[in-house]
C-alpha cells in the first residue's frame, strides 16, 4: 500500500533538536509526496483530533530553536486501550497511514500499542537523559550536557574564589550519562551515577581529603538526579572536610535551549530515516544510532535491549579527575 499520509507527534518531556526532528519528518515526507500532519501536544492530541495541516514553510525557522513546534505532554489517558483506540479512530478518520513519535520509552510503549491498534509507528529517540537502551544516543543529550558543562563551569568561578566545594545535581532519572559526560568535562572530583552504588567515604571524603593533601582547595561533586540527595551531601561534606559546600540543582535549564551541532544533525538524520521506514510499509519500528550509524529496530525488542554504563569513561573519571 502506498503511504500518502503520515502524522508527527513529539511526546514526553522535551529535549533541544526535537524541532530539527520535527522539520526532517515533514520535509522528507512532502519530498515522499506525502501529506504531513502535526499532532499536538503529544497522543492527547491523536485523542482529541487536535491536529494540523504541515507544509515546507510550517518547519521554517525552527531548525535551532529548543523546545517543540508541537508541545508534548505525558498522556495518562493513552495509557488506557479506551485512549488507544479513539488515537487509532482519529488517524482512520484523517486518514493517516503512519505516525511518528519523537519521545522516550514511554512514547515508544504507546507507538508499539497504537500500531498493534492499526496504525503503523516509528519512534526517534528525543530525551536529554540518553536512558534509550536501544541507542547509543538520543536527541538533546548533547545540548543537555553542553549546558550542563557551562552551568559548572560558573558555579566553579565562584567555588574557586571562595575555596569551597560546588554539589551540583544533573538530570537523570535512570540514566547518569549526563552526570558522567559533564563530571569528566568540568573536572568533577565525584560524579555519584544511579548505576553505580556509591560510598561516602571512599567515593567523595577521601578523594576530596586526597587532593586537598596536593594542595587542592575548591571540588566539584556531579550528583545524577537518580541519586539525589544534593543538600544533605553538601551539608556532611562541609562536617567531615570542613570545606564551606553549596549544593546547587541545575533542574530544566538543561531542557532548554539552542540544540548543538550534533542533536541538529542526528535529528534530522533520524527523521529522514523515520519517513523512509513508514514508506516501505513498515511500523513499529525505532530508529537508533549503533556504533555511530542510523539504524532502526522492531520497538518490542528494542524496549527488551539492555543499556550499558560506559564503565571505561568512569574508570578514566576516577583516575584524572583528582
Ligand atoms: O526524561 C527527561 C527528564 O528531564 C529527566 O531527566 C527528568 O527526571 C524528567 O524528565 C523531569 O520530568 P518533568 O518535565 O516532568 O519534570
Amino acid at each position: 500500500m502506498a503511504v500518502k499520509s503520515i502524522a508527527v507527534l513529539t511526546s514526553g518531556g522535551d529535549a533541544p533538536g526535537m524541532n530539527a526532528a520535527i522539520r526532517a519528518v515533514v520535509r522528507a515526507g512532502i519530498n515522499n509526496e506525502m501529506r504531513v500532519i502535526g499532532v499536538r501536544r503529544g497522543y492527547n492530541g491523536l485523542i482529541s483530533g487536535d491536529v494540523f495541516e504541515m507544509n515546507l514553510r510550517s518547519v521554517s525557522d525552527i531548525i535551532h530553536r529548543g523546545g517543540t513546534m508541537l508541545f508534548t505532554a505525558r498522556s495518562p489517558e493513552f495509557n488506557t486501550p479506551a485512549g488507544v483506540q479513539k488515537a487509532a479512530d482519529t488517524c482512520r478518520r484523517l486518514g493517516v497511514d503512519g505516525v511518528v513519535v519523537i519521545g522516550g520509552d514511554g512514547s515508544f510503549r504507546g507507538a508499539r500499542d497504537l500500531t498493534a491498534a492499526g496504525i503503523p509507528c516509528v519512534g526517534i529517540p528525543g530525551t536529554i537523559d540518553n536512558d534509550i537502551q536501544c541507542s547509543e544516543y538520543t536527541v538533546g543529550f548533547d545540548t543537555a550536557m553542553n549546558t550542563a558543562m557551562e552551568m559548572v563551569d560558573r558555579l566553579r568561578d565562584t567555588s574557586q574564589s571562595h575555596d569551597r566545594c560546588s554539589v551540583v545535581e544533573v538530570m537523570g532519572r535512570r540514566c547518569g550519562d549526563i552526570a558522567l559526560n559533564t563530571g569528566i568535562a568540568v573536572g568533577a572530583t565525584s560524579i555519584l551515577v544511579p548505576e553505580i552504588p556509591y560510598d561516602l567515604q571512599r567515593d567523595v571524603i577521601d578523594r576530596m581529603r586526597f587532593t586537598q593533601k596536593t594542595g587542592k582547595k575548591h571540588f566539584i561533586i556531579i550528583v545524577a538526579e537518580g541519586v539525589g540527595g544534593v543538600e544533605e551531601l553538601a551539608k556532611e561534606i562541609q562536617k567531615q572536610t570542613g570545606v564551606e559546600s553549596r549544593a546547587t540543582v541545575l533542574g530544566h535549564v538543561q531542557r532548554g535551549g539552542s540544540p548543538t551541532l550534533r542533536d541538529r544533525v542526528v535529528a534530522s538524520e533520524m527523521g529522514n530515516r523515520a519517513v523512509d521506514i513508514l514508506k516501505n510499509g513498515m511500523g513499529n519500528r525505532v530508529v537508533a544510532v549503533k556504533d555511530g550509524r542510523i539504524v532502526d529496530y522492531d520497538i518490542t525488542e528494542a524496549l527488551n535491549m539492555k543499556k550499558t554504563f560506559n564503565k571505561e569513561l568512569y574508570e578514566i573519571a576516577l583516575k584524572i579527575s583528582i
